[in-house]
């Protein structure tokens, strides 16, 4: 059990990655908090875990209202006590090539992949520096570090991840908080299933390992970083992409 008696909050949790994610860390011994703003996925995927014996509760958030952040991290306290672990996995698209994208759209996906990230993260930190411990682990993207058509947007949020992430790592690590990110390549969830097929055939062509990610794949990754395992990881950025790009 990796993560025996953990408190984790996994944002996106009623979604393809993050429920990956809440699965696998209840399987090693998290008490999981899973927090999204799709409520009734959310709940009947909650109620799914807890009938296999896991200990995981579904709390409502928008990541993108502070309020509503700030409500989820007391409604966690209050049912666990403390929190050890946050993934920062919440994320939408908006896709447009440049020249199409509107204001709405763009400032759209800012206020729920960056704003968002920032907003779960100061609110879980008292809790995390009374602790004297945490990970925070955040979502970042291939489109974030190397660039994508018509994802303007998404692709600033997803670099602008990694600079929080590697600041956050500077300043939290001698409270004993460790942070760092995960850059998912293509993986087969609701995400990737709106790309147009001719797209998606394209950026497989670009993947050595010759198939898209699974969900498992990504959750893998967090499960490692939220682990003892990685006690001296700090402020890295791992590629989990079948080394779409190098
Ligand atoms: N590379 C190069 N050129 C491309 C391209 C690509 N990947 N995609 C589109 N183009 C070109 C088209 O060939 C077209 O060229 P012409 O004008 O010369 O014909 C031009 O760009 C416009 O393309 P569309 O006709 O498709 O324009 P549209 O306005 O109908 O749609 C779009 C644009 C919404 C961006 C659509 O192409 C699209 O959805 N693309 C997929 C974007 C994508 O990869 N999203 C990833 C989502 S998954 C995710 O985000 C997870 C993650 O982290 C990786
Ligand atoms: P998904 O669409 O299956 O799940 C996203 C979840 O986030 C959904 O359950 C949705 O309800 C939730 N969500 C959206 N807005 C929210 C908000 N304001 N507050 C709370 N929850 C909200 O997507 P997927 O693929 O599981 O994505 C998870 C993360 O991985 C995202 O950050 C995404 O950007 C990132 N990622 C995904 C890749 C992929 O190919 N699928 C590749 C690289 C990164």
């Amino acid at each position: 059990m990796r993560l025996q008696d953990k408190v984790a909050i996994i944002t996106g949790a009623a979604g393809g990655i993050g429920f990956a994610a809440a699965e696998i860390f209840a399987r090693e011994g998290a008490k999981v908090a899973m927090a999204d703003f799709n409520v009734e996925q959310g709940e009947e995927l909650a109620r799914g875990l807890q009938e296999k014996g896991y200990d995981v509760s579904f709390f409502q958030v928008n990541v993108a209202d502070r309020e509503s952040v700030d409500e989820m991290v007391t409604n966690v306290l209050s049912a666990y006590g403390k929190i050890d672990i946050l993934v920062n996995n919440a994320g939408i698209t908006r896709d447009a090539m440049l020249a199409k994208l509107s204001t709405a759209d763009f400032q759209k996906v800012l206020d729920v992949n960056l704003t968002g990230v920032f907003h779960c993260t100061q609110a879980v930190l008292p809790a995390m520096l009374a602790n004297g411990r945490g990970r925070i682990i955040n979502t970042s993207s291939v489109s974030g570090v190397y660039g994508n058509v018509g994802q303007t947007n998404y692709a600033a949020t997803k670099a602008g991840v990694v600079g929080m992430t590697k600041t956050w790592a500077k300043e939290l690590g001698r409270k004993g908080i460790n942070v760092n990110a995960v850059a998912p390549g293509f993986i087969e969830t609701g995400m990737t299933a709106k790309v147009p097929e001719k797209v998606m055939a394209q950026m497989l062509q670009m993947v050595p390992l010759a198939r898209l990610g699974k969900p498992e794949d990504i959750a893998n990754a967090y499960l490692f970083l939220a682990s003892d395992e990685a006690n001296y990881v700090n402020g890295t950025v791992l590629h989990v992409d079948g080394g779409i790009m190098m």
